[in-house]
């Protein structure tokens, strides 16, 4: 790879990663779930008490620097027995009765209303599925949505290596591992958009796997749903039904589903159906908009080296254009 494209995917990489930062849209210290504010309170626990402990072990040395030419006083059995047997016996016996209880909890079965959704990695985006009566109901990458106060129960998958699952904000991580199904559970409490990241190093585009989480009221969460379980919104602008043209013709089809266009098989690559309305295109690489979508198009292999998206050095600009435009009117 060219220094110059290494240079261009890391700015990309941090542009990408900087507001996440300072909207505190991914922090475990700013939990907006009850599951993430359970790990809070245990982290903020043992930061407070590590202070405690430190200060005071740092005192007494200083006090044994001071003392150190004065009779002894003190018996030394009663620093090694008490501060080093019984004062740690009680302070982590207390603290392993407390995260076992906070474990039961945050693993405990998910009640019958949950929303079951099943999230697969992938070398470097996110399949994301929602479960309805007959099977799958709806299908996105990239995006979860997610009604504020319903429990939410993920069953996530790997499509190829080891990748972990991870929104601060809402919960702790969990594994994805090829050939298992593991579960988490979820509970929003306040409305707002949440970045997840791939935790665990999945190879060459492990930073450039984001996933956002839009954390909806329950009855707009019910109405996007429903809204989005029919075929993909017809172009409505000129320009935007030459993309789509464009979009058979270029063979996007091949990998991208579009509901209503093309139904290649699951898994090859996102589906597009509602790409409009995503906030980052190819997870967490660039924000979503024309200009940045016709970018991506025609130089994938610079913003994101070794994905599986071509670059299509071939079309020129009034077909980018075209082709950007039709996919920010998937809404
Ligand atoms: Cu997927 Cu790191």
């Amino acid at each position: 790879m060219k220094r110059r494209h290494r240079l261009l995917a890391a700015a990309a990489g941090c542009a990408a990663a900087l507001p996440a930062f300072a909207d505190r849209m991914q922090s475990a210290l700013h939990p907006r779930g009850s599951a993430a504010s359970d790990i809070a309170f245990i982290w903020w626990v043992m930061l407070g008490g590590g202070v405690v402990i430190f200060v005071g072990v740092l005192s007494l040395l200083l006090y044994g620097l001071l003392a150190r030419r004065r009779p002894a006083v003190r018996s030394h059995r009663v620093f090694v027995v008490g501060g080093g047997l019984v004062f740690p016996g009680i302070v982590l016996s207390a603290l392993l009765v407390y995260t076992v209880i906070v474990g039961a909890r945050l693993t405990a079965p998910p009640p019958p209303d949950a929303l079951v959704v099943d999230v697969t990695g992938h070398m470097w985006w996110w399949d994301v599925r929602y479960e309805g009566a007959g099977g799958t109901a709806l299908r996105a990458a990239n995006e979860l949505r997610i009604p504020v106060g319903r429990p939410v129960h993920l069953r996530v998958h790997s499509a190829d290596v080891i990748h972990s699952f991870w929104v601060p904000n809402l919960a702790g991580k969990i594994d994805m591992i090829p050939g298992r199904v593991n579960r988490l559970d979820l509970l929003a409490q306040v409305p707002g958009t949440y970045r997840g990241q791939c935790a665990e190093f999945c190879g060459l585009q492990h930073t450039l796997m984001a996933l956002h989480v839009v954390a909806m009221p329950p009855q707009e969460w019910e109405h996007w749903f429903a809204g989005r379980r029919g075929d993909a919104a017809a172009p409505v602008t000129q320009v935007a039904a030459r993309g789509r043209q464009l979009f058979a013709e270029a063979g996007c089809v091949a990998c991208h589903a579009v509901r209503g266009l093309s139904d290649p098989p699951a898994g090859l690559g996102p589906d597009l159906t509602h790409m409009g309305s995503r906030p980052s295109i190819a997870a967490g690489v660039l924000p979503n908009n024309r200009g940045n979508l016709a970018a991506w198009i025609a130089s994938a292999q610079s913003l994101k080296p070794g994905s599986k998206m071509p670059s299509f050095h071939n079309l020129d600009g009034e077909s980018l254009t075209a082709l950007a435009a039709y996919l920010s009117e998937l809404e």
